[in-house]
């Protein structure tokens, strides 16, 4: 599909399906070489990473566990900017364990600023994130990524886990704001 309708939005096809799952093939081999004889520990951050999560975990053919945690801060295209843990972690699997954060998108850098650092409260081993994609231009706070899917502009995307205004995050590919 090239073109999608959402509510009063229309969004044009930027990450096609295909381009989407070869990255996450070569990110997963990276991990798995990075990880190798270790059992991590996957930290999927929902609701915007389900679907990259599901196609990364699914290929991940080591040994390794899953939690998920819920964290929200946009009201329809803008962050509120504050940060909120709606579901939390089993936080007694986090101690001394090596930590893959599975992130959508790092745009201003505040959530993963604040997941970071309550993370650190529960003395891991290591951290690393991985964020399926990066907006560098409007990043405001000092994180650190160690694995990024796509670099992307300024845009305002959807599908493939991420939303407009709870719509979109069912869609294969990645749809930035038509002009
Ligand atoms: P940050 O705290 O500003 O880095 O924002 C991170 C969160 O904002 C992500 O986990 C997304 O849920 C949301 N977000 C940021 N940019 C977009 C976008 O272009 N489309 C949909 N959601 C976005």
């Amino acid at each position: 599909m090239q073109t999608i309708q959402l509510k009063d939005k229309r969004f044009q096809l930027y990450l096609s399906e295909s381009e989407i799952q070869s990255r996450i093939k070569e990110i997963t081999n990276e991990l798995l070489k990075k990880f190798k004889n270790k059992k991590p520990v996957f930290i999927v951050v929902l609701r915007g990473a389900f679907m990259f999560a599901s196609d990364l975990l699914k290929q991940y053919n080591s040994a390794c566990e899953i939690e998920f945690v819920k964290l929200t801060s946009y009201e329809g295209m803008l962050s509120s900017g504050k940060i909120n843990i709606e579901l939390g972690l089993n936080e007694a699997r986090i101690k001394g364990r090596d930590i893959i954060i599975l992130e959508d998108i790092v745009d201003s850098g505040l959530t993963m600023l604040f997941f970071k650092q309550y993370l650190e409260t529960l003395q891991p081993q290591s951290v690393s994130l991985v964020s399926f994609l990066f907006k560098p231009e409007n990043l405001e706070h000092d994180i650190a990524i160690d694995i990024t899917g796509f670099s992307i502009p300024n845009l305002f995307v959807i599908g493939y886990g991420l939303d407009y205004d709870g719509e979109g995050r069912n869609f294969p590919a990645v749809y930035q704001l038509a002009q």
